[in-house]
């Protein structure tokens, strides 16, 4: 086992010997941050994924995310440092299920977060991420019916930005579901001059967008992780009421420093995001592990999915 500097060094190194680089999602841990060639969310790290002249791709995220990375880049080796590094809102729903929801609509568009796996993205027209959702639905014609999943928050976001009568899949992710409307309560009282930056992920965006109806929330943003960290850098606001998994605060200490980051919900950790270590991510360069790919009629289906997501918001 080697000393942290010593592996960082190392993965360095078979950076450059591999023609590598390291693709990071905004919840990984802090020293991840420090060894990663880019940081984003899941439309960044898509994109990045897409473009990129590396031969190799360690993902450092989720299993759906180097997946959606196999399907836009096929020629090139992605690496998962832990194959436990899973996602509750991606098993939320599974093709077989996608497929009878199709049968009962045969007319519907499908709309899939790009949190599902990529089976059932080659069952989907449009793939959308937190970034992109309200753009994504706003392009389908007003007349077509549309199916939208997995996560029935964000559904019902995007439902109320676009004014849509969607069908919504019932899934959800087990650490935004935890939010509730007591946590934005409770917090509203002891920061009062506090921004709200919330995930649409979470259990509690309906409410907070009807107490900004109300007018009993004075300023409260709806935004993708990456959205959260371009705000926090860019708002007036020195306190912000930060509303998705807790490891982004470090980002934004980083990213905007001198400001203070009060966590909506202190527990809320995506334990598969940290599955994720400097030791095997030093072991996935070192042994070639563990490599993602996505069968031919798979990856050819769900592309076509995906290439209307990144190129849409
Ligand atoms: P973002 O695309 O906003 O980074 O979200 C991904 C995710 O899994 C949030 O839980
Ligand atoms: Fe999946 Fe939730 Fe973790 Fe995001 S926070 S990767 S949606 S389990």
């Amino acid at each position: 086992m080697l000393d942290i500097q010593a592996t960082m060094k190392r993965i360095e190194e078979l950076k450059r010997e591999r023609n590598a680089i390291i693709l990071a999602h905004n919840y990984q841990l802090p020293e991840i941050y420090d060894i990663a060639d880019y940081i984003g969310d899941s439309l960044e790290l898509s994109r990045k994924a897409a473009n990129t002249d590396a031969d190799v791709i360690v993902f450092c995220g989720v299993h759906f995310m180097a997946e959606t990375a196999a399907i836009l880049a096929p020629n090139k080796t992605i690496l998962l440092p832990s194959l436990e590094a899973g996602c509750s809102l991606a098993d939320s729903i599974t093709a077989e299920q996608l497929k009878e929801w199709k049968q009962e609509h045969p007319d519907a568009v499908v709309v899939m977060y790009v949190n599902t796996t990529a089976e059932v993205k080659a069952l989907t027209d449009y793939c959308c991420t937190s970034s992109n959702a309200v753009q994504v639905v706003e392009s389908i014609p007003k007349d077509k019916e549309i199916l939208f999943g997995p996560d029935m928050f964000l559904g019902a976001y995007v439902q109320r930005r676009t004014g849509r009568d969607m069908h919504i899949w019932p899934g959800e992710c087990h650490v935004h579901a935890g939010f509730r409307e007591e946590h934005l309560q409770k917090l509203q009282k002891k920061h009062p001059n506090a921004e709200f930056i919330l995930h649409p992920e979470c259990g509690c965006v309906s409410q907070c967008m009807f107490m900004l109806d109300q007018g009993k929330l004075d300023s409260a943003k709806i935004l993708s992780t990456s959205g959260m960290i371009k705000e926090v850098k860019e708002s007036s606001a020195d306190t912000f009421i930060i509303g998705t998994e807790v490891g982004i605060i470090e980002r934004m200490k980083r990213e905007a420093p001198g400001k203070t980051y009060v966590p909506l919900k202190e527990n809320a950790v995506c334990e598969y995001m940290k599955k994720i270590t400097l030791q095997n991510t030093l072991e996935a360069l070192e042994q070639m592990q563990h490599v993602i790919t996505v069968s031919d009629d798979v990856r050819i289906k769900a592309k076509q999915a995906i290439d209307r997501m990144v190129a849409i918001g």
